[in-house]
């Protein structure tokens, strides 16, 4: 009788397994892992001030968790990037070019468990969406 059982089980283990393989690929970011590292100081100089080094918000919103996935996450990552182009940062908008944008929009994904893949982020590879 035990023996009947444990197939099954197996097989859904597996079938998890794999299901766990494929979430994770889906969230491989627009973006490359050296991207996000220079966007790391890009965002401690243009927007720690008011959303902390460490991204949990103090004037503006946090820009990690829950919340901030939920408004963001399975949208295009060029609504992301644009938003943060347009207005941000928040006392000089529009003020920051393409190749700071990419960088900090890149981090930001990151600090968000988006693993970084070989395409690096830019205005025309933003529409793929940000992995929820
Ligand atoms: C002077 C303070 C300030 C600076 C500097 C600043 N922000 Fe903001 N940020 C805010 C405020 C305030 C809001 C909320 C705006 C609103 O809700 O209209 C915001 C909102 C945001 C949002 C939307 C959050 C959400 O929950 O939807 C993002 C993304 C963002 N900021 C990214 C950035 C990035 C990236 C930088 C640096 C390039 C930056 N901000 C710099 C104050 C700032």
């Amino acid at each position: 009788m035990r023996q009947f059982q444990t197939r099954p089980v197996r097989a859904l283990a597996l079938a998890a397994g794999l299901l766990a393989a494929c979430a994770a690929q889906a969230a491989t970011g627009p973006f490359t892992a050296q991207q996000a590292e220079e966007g790391h100081t890009k965002f401690n100089n243009h927007c720690a001030q008011c959303h902390r080094p460490n991204l949990q918000g103090a004037t503006g919103p946090a820009l990690v968790g829950d919340a901030f996935k939920d408004k963001w996450a399975g949208k295009p990552v060029a609504d992301l990037r644009t938003y943060i182009h347009e207005k941000m940062p928040q006392n000089t908008p529009g003020s920051l070019a393409d190749d700071q944008i990419d960088p900090i929009t890149a981090y930001i994904l990151s600090k968000n468990g988006v693993q970084p893949g070989d395409k690096p982020l830019s205005k025309d590879s933003a529409s793929g969406a940000f992995p929820k």
